[in-house]
């Protein structure tokens, strides 16, 4: 029997996913979170599908040990790469996947050119092709996998003159193009979004999915029944991998301190 008082699973590559962990931190604070970065693993953009559908199963079976009650693929490339396979391998698992959205950016965009920030294997995944397909028939899209920003950001560059050159060779041509619209399609990249931001100016509108995936997650758990009437526990953070910077990053991101409680090997 699952009972409202489990955690939530959250997981990502490395210290992405954080972002969503945030979110959902701010829109349900009753829950308890525990959070996987497969640090060991990353990144996970240049790699095959079906190395990222292994990796996820793993960290599922992980998550499922540590009494989870719903898991949340708080990342774009594990969702094109696994999420279908994830539902199919644990039906009675609630699973929550982000992925870009395009469907607000096209909403959003009056210039009808959305940027959109993402990864490879997010761009080269089948679920992507349907967003497009779906949504983006009236709007032309902007792509860049945005080739060693997953890195940099987990190297904690999130500044400065050096990222700051680095978002403008990505951001400038979009801009030029006439894109008036930014989605961050990979959940690492809100780390920079302030300077993302600086960039692309304050006409601009740049999207971050996390809020809408904590709404989300709370009504997937609301017909459940499984939200937590009260405070359920403190928030678990595990790694496959180095520390490096995670404990620094996520701290600052989350604002209180992090820990974490081993580096688990999948
Ligand atoms: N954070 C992940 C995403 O949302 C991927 C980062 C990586 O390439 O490992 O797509």
């Amino acid at each position: 029997m699952t009972s409202n008082r489990q955690p939530i699973g959250i997981f990502d590559s490395g210290i992405g996913g954080l972002t969503a962990a945030y979110a959902i931190i701010q829109q349900l604070p009753n829950e308890q979170i525990v959070y996987f970065g497969d640090t060991a693993h990353l990144p996970y953009g240049p790699q095959p599908a079906a190395a990222i559908r292994a990796y996820s199963a793993k960290i599922t079976e992980f998550l499922l040990r540590q009494g989870c009650k719903a898991i949340v693929v708080a990342c774009n490339t594990a969702t094109a790469a696994a999420l279908n396979y994830l539902r199919e391998r644990w039906p009675d698992v609630p699973f929550i996947g982000m992925e870009p959205a395009v469907k607000p950016g096209a909403r959003a965009t009056l210039s009808g050119k959305v940027g959109v920030l993402a990864t490879n294997g997010t761009f080269k995944s089948q679920r992507y092709a349907s967003l497009m397909h779906r949504y983006a028939k009236e709007v032309e899209l902007l792509e860049n996998p945005c080739s060693g920003l997953v890195q940099r950001i987990e190297n904690g560059l999130l500044n400065g003159p050096e990222m700051e050159t680095f978002l403008r060779g990505i951001l400038e041509p979009m801009l030029a193009a006439g894109a008036d619209t930014f989605v961050l399609g990979c959940t690492h990249y809100p780390f920079v979004q302030p300077l993302i931001e600086k960039i692309t100016g304050p006409s601009a509108t740049v999207i971050n999915p996390a809020p809408a995936i904590a709404r989300q997650l709370q009504r997937v758990l609301e017909e459940r029944q499984l939200l937590s009437p009260e405070l359920a526990g403190a928030h678990r953070f595990y790694i496959s991998g180095e520390k490096g910077n995670f404990e620094r990053l996520a701290s600052g991101l989350l604002g209180f301190e992090v820990k974490v409680e081993a580096q688990v090997v999948l």
